[in-house]
């Protein structure tokens, strides 16, 4: 799960999939980080902590890190929640195998239709929830797929 500062979208995403795996009883590695470095180390946005929290989910020990190129070999999806996200995230992709491992996020529940998932960054609170439902409707599709090939 990628965004740009991992501190708001990425770390919930992490969160949601997380609680949605582990109640599955899937074997599946979540992690998050930001194309950016400047939140490195910092735990999320006390919104989305809040945010998850109101959902049951505990984000709070989550620590932003930045997305390096390694990701590509621990990772078999890439997903990043916005057209920004992409770009930066294939500028390092080393070869189109890395590439095929990215995708937006809401194309998970909109397929093809390359939307975004909003920046809650400089908002208040309802955009934090506005971003757990997109996420949880994502979340729920992708658990659907790994279902399958799993
Ligand atoms: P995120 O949100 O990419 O969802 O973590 C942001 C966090 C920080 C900033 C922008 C977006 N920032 O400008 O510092």
């Amino acid at each position: 799960m990628v965004c740009l500062g991992n501190i708001c979208r990425s770390p919930l995403a992490e969160g949601i999939l997380k609680d949605k795996v582990t109640k599955k009883g899937l074997n599946v590695m979540v992690d998050s980080a930001g194309t950016s470095n400047v939140h490195q180390g910092e735990n999320p946005d006390s919104r989305s902590i809040q945010n998850a929290k109101s959902h049951g989910i505990d984000i709070s020990n989550l620590k932003a890190r930045q997305f390096k190129t390694a990701d590509f070999d621990h990772f078999d999806k890439i997903f990043v929640m916005d057209a920004s996200n992409f770009n930066d995230v294939i500028s390092l992709a080393r070869d189109e195998k890395d590439k095929a491992k990215v995708n937006l996020i809401l194309n998970s529940t909109f397929p093809k239709e390359n939307r975004s998932v909003p920046d809650p960054y400089f908002g208040g609170q309802d955009g934090f929830e506005t971003v757990f439902q997109l996420l949880d409707k994502a979340t729920d599709a992708i658990v659907n797929s790994l279902d399958r090939t799993n």
